[in-house]
């Protein structure tokens, strides 16, 4: 089920990977973009995010999803963290209910930190950005130099919101295609997935893989998985959560593609990455035996998938308050 070509195929993806470009179309990233304008600001996310997370670890996962979700969606721009209640759009917060992003709040105190010392300065897409890295690395992960130098959005695209991300039901086939939209390639969406190692996912978004209920039928599941899974997923409990990774599931480590190898992913997205026979195989497996591997490639596609721009003519600026546009553009670019 995986692309049936040749095994040959992935060499020109570990090439493409190794050696992605970082500057994309007009928006110029780069590790010191903020150098001279505002220095702390590395030291200032990193120590909220540090007392947060300290606090509750589950900030952490919470804050990489939002990442991922604020990259997919109109590129990484902070749109994700508008709030409705302007006349011109409406949020991509507001775009599935039961989605359960969370991880705002940190965000929101992170950039007042930053106004304080800085004012005016340093995007809400790129404090997400930094507060990512310092996510994963503070569960254990590895720390990768951030490119910085993002605007943020003055518009969120609610209806981007609802059709550009992955499903938890997509096959392997969809899921390749969903992250090559996006400009990264199946390596880069494998390595991505082993976010999935910390943090929870709810019962709704489970039910149908635990209870055999998937489309195609195939009962690709380790039964004493399933059946653990089916106790915390019953009836109306729809948002009852369990750990993607049962053994350390705040840990950011490689067990995520044991977990694959092992058939107990939680969700359908998750296992449809493991058991086709293709060379995906072969990377999860290795994935599962080699965690520096992993948090080699996982870093790499970090920073690739924090470099999808804005689309071209979107208004930007750098936002005061993560949560609104500013009244009076600042910035246009
Ligand atoms: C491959 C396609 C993906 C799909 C279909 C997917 C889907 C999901 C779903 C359904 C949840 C559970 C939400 C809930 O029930 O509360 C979730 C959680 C999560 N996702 Fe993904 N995701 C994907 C890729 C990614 C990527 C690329 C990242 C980051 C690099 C990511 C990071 C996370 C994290 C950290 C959580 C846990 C959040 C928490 O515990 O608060 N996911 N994802
Ligand atoms: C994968 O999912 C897509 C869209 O849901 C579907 O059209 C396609 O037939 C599926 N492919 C396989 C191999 O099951
Ligand atoms: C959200 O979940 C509830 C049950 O938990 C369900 O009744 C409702 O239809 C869901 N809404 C959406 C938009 O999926």
């Amino acid at each position: 089920m995986s692309p049936s070509r040749s095994s040959s195929w992935l060499t020109p993806l570990i090439l493409s990977v190794l050696f992605a470009c970082t500057a994309n179309g007009d928006h110029h990233l780069s590790v010191r973009y903020y150098d001279e304008t505002c220095p702390s600001a590395q030291h200032i996310v990193h120590s909220v995010m540090a007392s947060k997370v300290a606090a509750d670890q589950a900030i952490a996962p919470a804050v990489l999803r939002l990442f991922f979700h604020d990259c997919f969606i109109n590129g990484c721009d902070g749109s994700v963290l508008l709030d409705d209640g302007t006349p011109f759009f409406e949020s991509e917060k507001a775009a599935e209910p039961n989605d359960s992003l969370r991880g705002f709040d940190v965000i929101d105190e992170i950039k007042s930190h930053l106004e304080h010392s800085c004012p005016a300065t340093v995007s809400c897409a790129d404090i997400l950005a930094l507060a990512s890295r310092d996510a994963v690395a503070l569960l254990g992960g590895p720390a990768w130099s951030v490119q910085l130098g993002r605007k943020d959005s003055r518009g969120a695209d609610r209806d981007a919101a609802e059709n550009d991300l992955p499903s938890p039901h997509a096959n392997l086939t969809g899921l390749i295609a969903a992250f090559a939209e996006h400009g990264l390639d199946a390596r880069d969406m494998v390595a991505l997935s082993g976010a999935h190692t910390v943090g929870t996912a709810r019962c709704v978004h489970y039910k149908a893989r635990v209870y055999g209920r998937e489309e195609g039928g195939r009962a690709d599941i380790d039964p004493s998985f399933a059946e653990l899974r089916r106790q915390t997923c019953q009836g109306d409990g729809d948002d009852a959560a369990a750990p993607f990774d049962e053994q350390t599931p705040m840990r950011f480590d490689n067990a995520y593609y044991k977990d694959l190898v092992a058939r107990r992913g939680l969700l359908t997205s998750d296992q449809a990455l493991y058991g086709c026979g293709g060379p995906l195989d072969h990377l999860v497996e290795m994935y599962s035996k080699d965690g520096e591997a992993f948090a080699y490639d996982f870093a790499k596609a970090m920073v690739k998938m924090g470099d999808i721009p804005p689309p071209p003519g979107m208004p930007v600026e750098v936002r005061l308050k993560c949560s609104m546009v500013n009244y009076r553009r600042t910035n246009r670019k």
